[in-house]
């Protein structure tokens, strides 16, 4: 009997002293488990020349490939990209640095072998699995983002942000225009498209990492957020437009407290607070949208400055317009709700204008 044929993706990013122990292992254990398999490195072009290595290890041993991502990155997309090029009917994720023990690769392959389910997935938090030694701020984040996981799929996976699983092809060639890429959740991304997945899950240890560094910052944490709005607004409005609103919210917020801040703490005359709430808000608002709402259009330099007086005269109308459409109003509903609607005509007109001249995105 032909067994299945499995790919081993793991992306990479400045892992340079992890892969050949990797590779050893993983090898050694698939070896003398009857195994067809490949292992393909995705690195997106690691200062440390990962790729390099890889590529050196690839021509040695032809089970091992290497994709070199040049201008993108993310852990999501390398492994979309790692799924693409293999050749398997098994797909497995596991991370370069060792924090995930490949020698429960072949238990994983047994659970798909059964066939009652199309997807094996490490998790920490079963009975025998384990965080190892996290501290206390990392497993309250861990617990908050894996609740939160609940808003986009149906699934009550008790990990849904593990970086180690196996899955058979189909589930990927399926779905594959439907993933979004986005981040660290390739995970949660697949398991967010596909209500009919057959889920198993085995316990694992996260161990400590061997060498190098954790990619996991900030940015990770932002990019889940993201990931998160676009998956349950997505639907209905771009991703850019929801970042917009919410910074504008902010920024209505900020306003408030500034103002009371100003006029009543530090006991300023209104009008003078009230200036100054209003500078401050748009200052925050410009900023955070040319920081995180048009990041990939984010203006510099001189730009910076032109924009900013852009930004200002299109603001200017929006405000016109919230202001008359709030007049109007007023002679038919009651005036908060009055206030409500103006404003939010205020702020389309205002996202539409600047992310046209202010920002130059496209709108298709
Ligand atoms: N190609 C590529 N591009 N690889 C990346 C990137 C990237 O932008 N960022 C990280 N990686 C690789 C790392 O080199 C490593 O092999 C793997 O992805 C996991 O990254 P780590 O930086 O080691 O993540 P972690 O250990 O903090 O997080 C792990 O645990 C999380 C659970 O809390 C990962 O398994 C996560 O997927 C998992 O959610
Ligand atoms: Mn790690």
């Amino acid at each position: 009997m032909l067994f299945p044929m499995l790919s081993i993706v793991v992306p990479t990013f400045n892992e340079r002293n992890n892969i050949p122990i990797l590779a050893d292992k993983l090898k050694s254990i698939l070896e003398s488990h009857r195994c067809d398999y490949e292992i393909i490195f995705v690195d997106d072009n690691s200062p440390d020349h990962t790729w390099e290595l890889a590529r050196e290890m690839s021509l040695a041993d032809e089970h091992i490939r290497i994709i070199r991502r040049v201008g993108r990155k993310g852990l999501s997309s390398a492994v979309i990209e790692g799924f693409l090029a293999s050749k398997g009917d098994y797909l497995a994720v596991i991370d370069a640095d060792l924090q995930h023990d490949p020698e429960q690769i072949p238990q994983m392959v047994n659970e798909l072998d059964k066939g009652d389910c199309d997807l094996v997935i490490a998790s920490r938090y079963i009975d025998n699995g384990s965080v190892g030694d996290w501290n206390k701020l990392r497993i309250l984040i861990s617990e908050i983002a894996t609740s939160m996981s609940q808003l986009v799929m149906k699934y009550r996976s008790t990990d849904p942000m593990s970086g180690f699983f196996i899955l058979k092809r189909d589930v990927i060639d399926r779905n594959i225009e439907k993933l979004s890429g986005k981040g660290f959740k390739i995970l949660l991304d697949i398991m967010s498209v596909d209500d009919t997945l057959q889920i198993k899950e085995i316990p694992y240890t996260f161990s400590t990492r061997l060498h190098g560094e954790s990619k996991l910052g900030n940015d990770v944490i932002v990019q889940y957020m993201e990931f998160l709005l676009e998956r349950t607004f997505g639907k209905y409005v771009g991703i850019q437009y929801i970042k917009y609103m919410i910074v504008g919210s902010l920024g209505a917020l900020l306003h408030f407290s500034l103002l009371s801040f100003f006029y009543k703490t530090l006991e300023h005359t209104y009008s003078k607070s009230l200036m100054a709430a209003i500078l401050i808000a748009i200052l925050f608002n410009y900023s955070f949208n040319n920081l995180w709402t048009f990041r990939s259009h984010r203006l510099k330099n001189l730009s910076l400055v032109t924009g900013y007086f852009k930004y200002n005269l299109l603001c200017v109308v929006g405000a016109l317009a919230n202001y008359s459409v709030s007049m109007y109003l007023l002679g038919y509903v009651d005036w908060v709700l009055a206030s409500f609607i103006g404003a939010f005509v205020g702020a389309n007109w205002n996202y539409l204008t600047n992310s046209i001249y202010t920002w130059k995105t496209k709108h298709e």
